[in-house]
């Protein structure tokens, strides 16, 4: 049996006390011929080996070079030196893989997050992505065991659909058609009923209106799958491919929706505090170190790690599109001109800039916006009484801007059809969905939170790329 290792992790939380081990792990550092930094990928710490001066063979010790792979057999000691407590002395020592210093390109030293993503297949081997993707794997695992504690149903939804769940048209489409010569129709167009599926078919966008089918039958479910979106946006925010989690409850209003929105990010924050801390601590330390970069103003004004305590410890705040207009306009940022997206008033789309105003300025912490102009919202949202709003809510996050979109659904078939015509959204495409509003309709909300910008707020890494294993991005689809 080859894999009989201790991870460095649970060795370091050991007593040094003469125990034999074996790790395996890559090379860090390799210092004087006699001190190697191993690590495993368990945790940022490495475990320092120590050989004994003429114990190895000077061929054997050439090929300890960063990142070599090493498989090391020995006991365990106090250390002699600073910054560890314990030492590896090695009795074996195995070269798995070897790695040729001069060809490989992460040396032992700061590289900056841009280099870093070019070489995204070697990046994991740093501390920093170390740090993002154990809390990434965490939040992913807290996602379920949150729901499933609550008795939610994990419910698995097509990646492939044919329908646009938002109805912005921001799809990529599938087809198995052949590009250079399609099968067309009498009038010339594309024969999509020669298509694979017999139909125009594209990646899902969102898993919602499947969602909505499983909260009409068990109650309460949840997904959490990728998601596409073939929106042109090159930003520190925006990917085509992104995870969401998207919980669907019947007998449930927008105000249950915002509560149940609240918990689990405040959930999620919690987990990775408990579970995490290390890495936070690391990635925390990290952002300080970057922010003296910065001049005075433009540093935060709170700490990875209190920034996480304080929007635990705190209420979100909670108003409404209107009232949040009405700061916006009232602002001295706006009244001094110096938002690059005019406050036209009620009815606008809100920028990215507004609501980051309203969160980092105005408010200083979460914000959740409710009943925005029916106009700019989705068609399956609940039309409130005013004939002018839905209710929608969106919730704002720090540094982020919008981290959570969700809604109360409109259950009354016919303000839904009525609502579907006026946006022009074929009927019967979406027989199946109306179903649910003829055959027993309920009261129902959802939500759907974006797992990238989330992984982003609790790790402070400021660019998206960094926080999901292979971005893709307008222009960019490599590994
Ligand atoms: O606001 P959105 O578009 O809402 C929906 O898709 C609804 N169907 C959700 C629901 O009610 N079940 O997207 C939800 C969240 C956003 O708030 C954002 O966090 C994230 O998904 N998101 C993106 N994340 C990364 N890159 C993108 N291009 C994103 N687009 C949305
Ligand atoms: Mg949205």
């Amino acid at each position: 049996m080859f894999n009989k290792r201790t991870r460095v992790k649970e060795l370091l939380q050991q007593e040094p006390a003469g125990q034999e081990v074996t790790v395996m792990g890559w090379v860090r550092t390799f210092r004087n011929n006699q001190f190697i930094a191993l690590n495993d990928g368990s945790t940022n710490n490495n475990i320092q080996v120590v050989l004994e001066l003429g114990q190895f063979a000077d061929e054997l010790l050439k090929r300890i070079t960063t990142s070599a792979s090493l498989r090391v057999k020995g006991t365990i000691q106090a250390s002699l030196g600073k910054g560890q407590k314990m030492d590896l002395k090695a009795s074996e020592l195995e070269i798995l893989g070897d790695c040729d210093a001069e060809k490989y390109p992460l040396q032992p030293k700061k590289h900056s997050l841009e280099f870093l993503r070019e070489i995204a297949h070697l990046r994991f081997r740093t501390n920093t992505f170390g740090s993002v993707f154990r809390i990434r794997h965490s939040l992913a695992f807290a996602v379920h065991k949150f729901f499933h504690e609550k008795g939610f149903v994990y419910m698995h939804t097509p990646i492939i659909t044919a329908s646009d769940a938002e109805g912005a048209g921001e799809m990529f489409r599938v087809t198995s058609l052949p590009f250079d010569n399609p099968p067309r129709t009498e009038e010339g167009q594309i024969d999509f009923k020669k298509d694979f599926f017999g139909k125009s078919t594209n990646l899902t966008v969102s898993g919602q209106l499947e969602g909505e089918l499983g909260a009409t039958a068990f109650g309460e479910i949840y997904t959490f799958g990728p998601t596409f979106r073939a929106e042109n946006s090159n930003t520190a925010r925006h990917l085509a491919e992104f995870w969401m989690i998207e919980p669907e409850m019947a007998f449930c209003d927008l105000e249950d929706n915002m509560n149940l929105a609240e918990e689990f990010i405040k959930y999620l924050i919690g987990f990775a505090m408990e579970n995490n801390r290390e890495d936070l601590e690391f990635l925390s330390q990290r952002l300080a170190e970057e922010e003296k970069q910065l001049p005075q103003d433009k540093r935060s004004e709170l700490g990875l790690i209190e920034k996480l305590e304080f929007v635990l410890n705190n209420e979100f705040q909670r108003l409404t599109y209107t009232e949040a207009i009405e700061i916006l306009r009232e602002s001295n940022h706006n009244k001094k001109k110096k938002f690059q997206y005019e406050i036209t008033g009620w009815g606008m789309d809100l920028q990215s800039e507004h609501e980051r105003y309203l969160v980092e300025k105005h408010f200083k912490k979460p914000v959740i916006l409710s009943n925005y102009p029916k106009e700019i919202k989705a068609f399956y949202m609940r039309q409130n009484e005013d004939g002018k709003t839905v209710a929608a809510m969106d919730i704002l996050a720090p540094g982020i801007g919008e981290i959570v979109g969700g809604s109360q659904r409109e259950e009354r078939l016919d303000k839904l059809t009525e609502r579907m015509k006026e946006m022009h959204i074929p009927e019967e495409e979406l027989w199946w969905y109306l179903d649910t509003r003829r055959f027993g309709t309920v009261p129902h909300a959802g939500f759907g939170l974006g797992f990238e910008r989330m992984v982003q707020f609790v790790t402070g890494m400021a660019n998206i790329r960094d926080v999901i294993a292979f971005p893709r991005t307008p222009g960019s689809a490599e590994f």
